[in-house]
């Protein structure tokens, strides 16, 4: 039988040694285990907010995501959906800038942007998740939505 051996695809970053921890392993099973419980993840959210509230997605308003904010069992949901999404979506764009970028320069800015708006988008996301109050009591009243009138 012919057998024929490809070059390796991935000269970004060519393999130093077989033994040993390796990140880039380490990588590929993070993708399979992120996308697994990003599965139940998104489809739970989805499913909770689109089906399982009465009036669907009519229903989604300022108030419906300030009501699911309050509950901790939620902030917990959106905040490992959150993590667990842009870790898994910046990783995946890593794998594809290291396949597709050959000029270590460009290769190296597109990296570092990755990182800094994964960054950004998950210290963000973090902060607004548990900071997050529909009703803060210095705001000026007229601003404000008109449940908070009853709190
Ligand atoms: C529904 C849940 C999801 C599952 C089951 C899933 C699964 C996977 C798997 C197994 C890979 C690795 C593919 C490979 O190495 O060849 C991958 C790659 C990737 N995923 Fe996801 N994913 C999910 C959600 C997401 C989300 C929400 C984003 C964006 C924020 C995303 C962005 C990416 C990107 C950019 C790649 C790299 C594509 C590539 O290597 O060609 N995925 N995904």
């Amino acid at each position: 039988m012919m057998s024929t051996t490809i070059e390796n695809p991935n000269y970004a970053y060519p393999a130093r040694s077989k033994r040993g921890p390796s990140f880039e392993k380490a990588g590929w099973i993070f993708m399979r285990a992120s996308g697994v419980v990003l599965v139940v993840l998104i489809f739970g959210h989805l499913a909770y907010n689109l089906i399982w509230t009465p009036g669907g997605i009519s229903a989604i308003d300022f108030g419906f995501v300030g009501g699911k904010l309050a509950d901790p069992f939620w902030r917990w949901w959106d905040v490992t959906m959150l993590w667990l999404a842009i870790l898994h979506g910046s990783n995946g764009m890593r794998t594809i800038v290291n396949d597709y970028v050959h000029k270590p320069r460009i290769r190296q800015i597109a990296l570092g942007a990755i990182a800094v708006a994964a960054a950004i988008l998950i210290l963000l996301g973090t902060l607004i998740t548990f900071t997050f109050d529909p009703c803060p009591p210095t705001a000026d009243p007229s601003l404000l939505p008109s449940f908070c009138a009853d709190l």
